[in-house]
């Protein structure tokens, strides 16, 4: 049976397509999800793909990865730079994860360029628009 990647989106990544689209591109999220499924099939994967404006939420859906997935694909948004909650959620699973930016957080304002996520992370890819989630998913093929 085909290994789950959960691959969750932080706050406000369900705007994708109207939101500031000279940062984040056109592609909505659920473009997103449809291509990280079609590549998921191609590395024999399944993808659980999710996103939350709260994040609790997000905390819950990691903690119950344990159960329920392979490895982690998050872009954790704005949480990125605020949330220890979210850090130590995946510290504590201990799963195989990548963080995903679509924008390279270090071109811009100074508050997004630190990542709480970053050092609990396997690996981060940041600055290629949607085309990091299918690289993370290639990645993480190689390390569940
Ligand atoms: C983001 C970068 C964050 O700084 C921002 O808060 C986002 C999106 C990205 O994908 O580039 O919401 O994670």
């Amino acid at each position: 049976m085909a290994k789950t990647i959960l691959i969750l989106n932080g706050p406000n990544l369900n705007l994708l397509g109207t939101r500031e689209p000279s940062v984040y591109g056109t592609e909505t999220l659920a473009d997103i999800g449809k291509n990280c499924e079609r590549h998921a099939q191609t590395l024999d994967l399944s993808v659980d793909f999710r996103q939350s404006n709260h994040e609790g939420e997000l905390i819950t859906w990691i903690q119950e990865a344990r159960q329920s997935a392979a490895g982690i694909i998050i872009n954790p948004g704005a949480y990125s730079h605020t949330s220890v909650g979210i850090h130590d959620a995946l510290r504590a699973v201990s799963l195989p994860t990548i963080e995903v930016h679509l924008s390279n957080i270090h071109q811009r304002e100074a508050f997004r360029h630190h990542s709480y996520v970053s050092p609990v992370a396997n690996g981060v890819i940041l600055g290629l628009g949607p085309q990091g989630y299918l690289l993370a998913l290639t990645a993480i093929a190689g390390l569940v």
